[in-house]
């Protein structure tokens, strides 16, 4: 299979392409390089165009099976509209018109964020209500997309994740997971911050179910637009717990006040939809990625073995 992969050096991006490398695929990333790390790539052997989405010259490329379009500006803190919105949905537009003429398979990353602060669990069919420009340029992707399931003969689908966390997420920095920023927190010493009282929760999923939904999409009978969660929600006080028990320590959380006047309070995806139409379901639990993932992040010599379920 010949394979694309846009924001191939970011954290799932990458992830994603060493895994379809890992299967014989013949993978190019797309990487502008604005919000990556080289070394989430160090080990992959593929074709790289390191160029913006919007500059690459699409009639040159030839043909591949599958494109799986990963790249967008993910900085959900980023306040300059124009910049977003050209970056994720102008970007957008050109990967969908490629995979048109060319006959490719398209997966694309949406976000849970286009639900912003409706009831969990979340469902593809439910009111969608983004409350940042962020989560506003994935809400125009949809769109986008679900008009041209409409007309267009390809195979399209749309995988709105919710909280992804894993190996090759740290250059994202304020931006990476709340896992990964409260481990770094914890590992410093300092007790972990988060939201006055703590019981606000997250659908965290580890970033190999993420990869095995792109891998599962592909499968896919009928173009539609799916959740990526594990159907269970953490409260941010459980999250502490798992993370004191994995990296040994004891820490008690230091709340503060939440400074947002609109916040996702609770996040958890209905996962029916995706696995009928992709046959996907998510295999880890928080607690198992995140011991996979901690242990190997941070070398831990834990006497608790971890298991690989790869
Ligand atoms: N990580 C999550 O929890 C999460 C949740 C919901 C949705 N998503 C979506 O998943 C996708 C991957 O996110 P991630 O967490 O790996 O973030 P990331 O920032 O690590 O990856 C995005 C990659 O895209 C590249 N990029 C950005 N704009 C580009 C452009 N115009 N042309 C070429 N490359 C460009 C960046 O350099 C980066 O490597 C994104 O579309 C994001 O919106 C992620």
């Amino acid at each position: 299979m010949k394979a694309i992969v846009t924001g191939g050096a970011g954290f799932i991006g990458s992830n994603l392409a060493l895994a379809l490398e890992a299967r014989g695929a013949e993978v190019t990333v797309i990487d502008d390089f604005s919000c990556a790390d080289f070394k989430n790539l160090s080990t992959f052997r593929g074709e790289m165009i390191a160029m913006d989405v919007n500059r690459v010259n699409w009639e040159k490329l030839g043909k591949v099976d599958a494109i799986f379009h990963q790249a967008a500006l993910t900085d959900t803190t980023v306040s300059d509209q124009k910049r977003m919105v050209f970056n994720n949905v102008e970007g957008f537009k050109k990967v969908l018109q490629y995979a048109v003429r060319t006959n490719a398979k398209l997966v694309y990353a949406s976000s849970a964020g286009v639900y912003g602060n409706e009831p969990a669990p979340q469902r593809e069919t439910g009111r969608l209500n983004p409350l940042n420009i962020y989560a506003y340029s994935k809400l125009i992707g949809d769109q986008i997309a679900e008009r041209a399931m409409k007309t267009e003969e390809i195979l399209i689908i749309g995988l709105r994740y919710f909280n992804v966390f894993g190996k090759g997420e740290s250059h994202k920095t304020k931006s990476a997971s709340m896992i990964f920023r409260l481990a770094e927190q914890i590992r410093a010493g300092k007790r972990p911050r988060i939201f006055h009282a703590g019981e606000q929760t997250r659908d965290h999923i580890y970033v190999r179910d993420v990869v095995e939904a792109n891998l599962k999409a592909l499968e896919a009978k009928a173009s539609g637009i799916v959740n990526v969660g594990t159907g269970k929600a953490t409260s941010f006080n459980r999250l502490i717990e798992i993370l004191n028990e994995v990296l040994g320590t004891r820490l008690a959380p230091d709340y503060f006040d939440n400074p947002y006047s609109f916040y996702q309070n609770s996040t958890q995806a209905d996962t029916e939809k995706a696995q009928q139409l992709i046959g996907f379901k998510s295999r880890y639990s928080v607690e198992e990625g995140i011991k996979e993932y901690l242990t190997a992040f941070y070398r831990l010599q834990t006497s608790q073995a971890v298991s690989s379920k790869s």
